[in-house]
């Protein structure tokens, strides 16, 4: 991965957080993908009073991507509002696996700090993509 490609996917997530709906854990978050093709798709964390209805920032925008057409990704990055790294969650991993499971995962603070992953070392032998290739 190009610094700048990490670099533009991290400033684009820590925007798309400012966008979260998350008044009932107060814990909001941004997601920025990195298609194969160079777009990018953002999305933040959606609560609802109803919990289980909520939805992680980074499935709104792979839904977003998808949904356009989007098959191929390079990264992710993901963003929390607070000085932990963020990474995903297990539902989130198990998502974006079925798409690419060698594509690189960037888990940042509230600030842009980062360590970067492959979604394969984070869901080693998950289920599909590359397991039924
Ligand atoms: N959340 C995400 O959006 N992505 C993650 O990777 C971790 C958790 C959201 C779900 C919920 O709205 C809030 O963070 C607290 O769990």
């Amino acid at each position: 991965m190009k610094n700048s490609e990490i670099q533009k996917i991290i400033d684009a997530a820590i925007s798309a957080r400012s966008n979260a709906y998350a008044p009932y854990s107060r814990f909001s978050v941004g997601a920025a993908v990195l298609c194969s093709d160079g777009t990018v798709y953002t999305g933040c964390n959606i609560e609802n009073a109803s919990y289980p209805c909520g939805i992680c920032a980074e499935r709104v925008a792979f839904a977003k991507a998808i949904s356009d057409g989007r098959r191929d990704f390079a990264a992710v990055a993901v963003t929390g509002s607070s000085a932990e790294k963020c990474t995903p969650c297990g539902i989130c991993r198990q998502f974006m696996y079925e798409f690419s499971p060698d594509m690189h995962v960037v888990c940042c603070d509230k600030e842009g700090n980062y360590s970067e992953h492959t979604l394969y070392e984070l869901l080693p032998h998950g289920f599909g993509g590359r397991s039924m290739k």
